[in-house]
Order: C-alpha cells, then sequence, then structure tokens
C-alpha cells in the first residue's frame, strides 16, 4: 500500500470501508445517496470504489464531476459525455447510434456549446428564453439512457459546488434556479417510468443541506438518503499504519501506532496518511525511534506551507454561511480550541455569544447557538464530549484544533 496523501486512491491503495460498501450498495437497491462531508475523508476514493463494486454486479456506471459546471446546460452536456463515454467500450454500430441521439439531445439546449466528441460544435438557439428546455432535455438523456441498459449508478461528484456557482453567478435568478434543479432531481427524474432502476450517488464537500435551508428548500433533497463516511475505529487505523510501515520497511509495533492514531484523534484516513508521510521523513532525517517522532511528525503539519488542508476548514464556514455567522462560528471554535478538552456551553460559548450580539434576546442567542452548534457538529468541526460528567465541544481532529490556536495566537 502506497503512502498517497492527496488525490483519491484506487485498488489495493484503498484501504478498508468494506462495511461502509456493502450497506451502500444494499441501499442503492432502493434509494439514491447524497454522502455529504468535509475536504479529504475520501469521497471520491469511496464513489468510485462503490462504482466497481456496483458494476462488479452488473450495473452500469458513470462518473461525473460537476464542480467546474457553471449552468444547467453544462451539467447535462457533461452527463452526455460521461454517457457517451460509458458507451465506447460497446459494438461500434451501438456507439454510433448513441452519439447521433446524443447530437440531436445537445443541439435542443439554447446556446449550448456541444462538448461530445464527434459533435460539431452547435450553438443552435430555440425560442429564446424557454427556461424549461433544459429539465425536457436532460430528461431526455436519462431516459436515452435507460433505454440502452436498466440498472445505472450515476455518480455526481461536487454537486454543491456547482449549485453554489449557480447561486453566486446570478444573484437574481439563481436561487430558483438551484430549486429548480433539486426539483427537476426530485420529480421530473423519478417521474420517468424507464428510470425507475437508475440511482444516484451525489456527493460534495460545501454543504448541500447547509445551502437547502438557507433558502428554504429543504424538501428539495429529502428523497435523498443522507450518508457521511465516520473515520475508521482505531483497530482499522492501526491496521492501516501496519500496512503503511511494511511497505516502507519501517518497524511500527501496535503500541506506536496507536499512539499516532490518539495524537490524530480523529482517523480519517487521509490525516493518518499525512502524519504517516512526515513521519517517514522525520525517520530518514533524524534517525530516532518512530515513537519519538510523532509529536513532531504532527507539528510538522501545523505550520505555514504545510497547512493548506486546515485552511479548507475556515473556508467552508465562509462558503456557507453568512457573514455575522460566519463570524460568530470561528468565534465558537476559537474558544473550543483553547484546550483539547474543549469548552462548555453555558460558561463560555453561549456567554461568548450573547457579548458579539446584545441585542438578542436569551432564547433568540440561545436559538442562534443551537443553530451553529448543530452544524459544527454536523460537519465534524466538533463533538460534545459527556465523558467528564458535563457536555464540552471539543475539535474532532487534534491537528486541527492546535493549527486554530497557533493561527489565532500572536
Ligand atoms: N480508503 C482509503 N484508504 C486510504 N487512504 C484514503 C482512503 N480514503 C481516503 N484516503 C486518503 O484521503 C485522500 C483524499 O481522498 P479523496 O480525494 O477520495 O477525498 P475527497 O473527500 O474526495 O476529497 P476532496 O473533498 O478534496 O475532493 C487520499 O489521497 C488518501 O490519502
Ligand atoms: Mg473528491
Amino acid at each position: 500500500m502506497d503512502n498517497i496523501a492527496g488525490p483519491p486512491v484506487e485498488g489495493d491503495n484503498f484501504f478498508g470501508r468494506e462495511t461502509e460498501l456493502a450497506r451502500f450498495l444494499d441501499t442503492l437497491q432502493q434509494h439514491d445517496i447524497l454522502l455529504l462531508g468535509p475536504r479529504r475523508i475520501g469521497k471520491t476514493s469511496f464513489g468510485r470504489a462503490l462504482m466497481k463494486n456496483a458494476a462488479a454486479q452488473g450495473w452500469q456506471v458513470v462518473e461525473v464531476n460537476v464542480a467546474s459546471c457553471d449552468s444547467e446546460a453544462g451539467f447535462v452536456s457533461k452527463l452526455a459525455k460521461a454517457f457517451e463515454d460509458a458507451a465506447t467500450s460497446r459494438p461500434r454500430q451501438f456507439l454510433d447510434q448513441t452519439r447521433k441521439a446524443l447530437s440531436k439531445l445537445l443541439q435542443r439546449i439554447e446556446g449550448i456549446e456541444a462538448a461530445v466528441p464527434g459533435v460539431a460544435k452547435a450553438s443552435v438557439r430555440i425560442g429564446a428564453g424557454k427556461a424549461e428546455d433544459w429539465t425536457a432535455t436532460a430528461s431526455a438523456l436519462l431516459q436515452l439512457m435507460a433505454a440502452q441498459q436498466q440498472r445505472w449508478l450515476l455518480y455526481v461528484d461536487e454537486l454543491p459546488i456547482f449549485l453554489y456557482t449557480l447561486i453566486n453567478n446570478d444573484p437574481q435568478q439563481g436561487v430558483a434556479r438551484v430549486r429548480r434543479f433539486l426539483d427537476w432531481f426530485r420529480n421530473d427524474v423519478r417521474a420517468l417510468a424507464a428510470c425507475a432502476q437508475m440511482r444516484w450517488l451525489i456527493s460534495g464537500s460545501v454543504g448541500l443541506d447547509t445551502l437547502v435551508q438557507r433558502h428554504g428548500m429543504a424538501d428539495t433533497i429529502n428523497t435523498l438518503k443522507l450518508e457521511r463516511l465516520e473515520p475508521f475505529s482505531e483497530a482499522v487505523a492501526v491496521d492501516m499504519l501496519q500496512a503503511l510501515a511494511g511497505h516502507y520497511a519501517i518497524t511500527l509495533d501496535a503500541a506506536t501506532a496507536r499512539a499516532l492514531v490518539s495524537a490524530v484523534q480523529w482517523p480519517q484516513p487521509y490525516y493518518l496518511q499525512r502524519v504517516f508521510n512526515t513521519l517517514r521523513r522525520l525517520l530518514s532525517e533524524r534517525g530516532l525511534p518512530p515513537a519519538e517522532l510523532i509529536e513532531a511528525a504532527v507539528d510538522a503539519l501545523l505550520q505555514p506551507g504545510e497547512d493548506n488542508d486546515f485552511h479548507h476548514w475556515e473556508q467552508r464556514l465562509h462558503q456557507q454561511l453568512d457573514t455575522t455567522d460566519t463570524e460568530l462560528a470561528l468565534a465558537l471554535l476559537g474558544a473550543a480550541a483553547q484546550t483539547a478538552a474543549g469548552a462548555r456551553a453555558e460558561t463560555t460559548l453561549l456567554p461568548l455569544l450573547q457579548t458579539r450580539l446584545p441585542e438578542l434576546s436569551n432564547d433568540a442567542a440561545r436559538h442562534k447557538f443551537i443553530t451553529l452548534r448543530d452544524i459544527l457538529l454536523r460537519d465534524a468541526y466538533w463533538y460534545a464530549d459527556e465523558s467528564s460528567g458535563t457536555r464540552r465541544y471539543r475539535f474532532c481532529l487534534e491537528p486541527l484544533r492546535r493549527w486554530w490556536l497557533r493561527r489565532n495566537s500572536l
């Protein structure tokens, strides 16, 4: 197993998650899945592993990453392109038919620059301003796909980024367009009898749930089964570290591996890979036993230049929340970061919020705290630790807490 910390991992480099793979595959028999989570927790790697398992069971699978799409038409042509790619392994005649049908479809989208190879760049306008055009075309595309193969798994990665782009680029109509998109997805797609066996796995790292709640359209995603990727158990984390160590001929006993896991505290594989990576470097530089280098390995991740991943956690708040809420969330996290044990709501967090928003009544302040607290719980910034007898909000990822503290100190 190679020590890869960054791009999606596949094959032998994809460790564990067997139970989740089986569970997701089972869920897909009946439901579509929405897989949300912070950056780098392995969504894409997992989505691809799931596609591989589904393909082995006879599903036809396609993956589209819609992070760069800036219109509904762009979304449809991405999907069409993925469909065409999936068809290239089929007989020539089938492929030609598919391309012909796709070419017609794409020309129906107003002003679209056809993105399918072999199709002339087309910019065909049909009746200016027909807002529904793209939904009809998108539905027709799905029907075309369903006609070729019954069981499809469509993996759409980074959908929330696309929807945030629609909102940010179009202050007037953006929210309505997102609602239309999600309504199409929930109602129109479901109404297509031909697509009854089509399943969707949607994933993303910016909160789609926050977006729909903020704009009062939570109903649009309530047919998706919401899933998250939990951190590894200590045992699986230790196994992974030892598999990595074995590959690099490093002796890492179980006690040292456990110490590394506890330094990370929230053993998502990415952070284990990162710390292991630094540990490898320090081992060759300093020649000390691994157990004596864990602290330094974690410390190295917090330094400017190495800490890009931690910045994402901060940026994500700015992306999802308005300015006031972002500042409040930052202040709450700043307070919780002071000690590894976290902070109490009654004595620290709530009073902090009331100082910042003196105009709020007690009830309103409490309500505000609960809303923000739940977002921070859901997005795995912190968790409610009851182990001391009183509830404390504590950072999940200990290196993130230390980074937060370092960054906010002079
Ligand atoms: N099952 C796994 N086994 C080993 N390493 C993993 C696994 N899943 C994730 N990783 C680690 O996490 C890194 C990021 O994985 P991936 O790109 O799949 O995450 P992501 O959630 O899609 O990230 P992003 O939000 O940035 O798109 C990998 O480079 C690898 O270090
Ligand atoms: Mg990804």
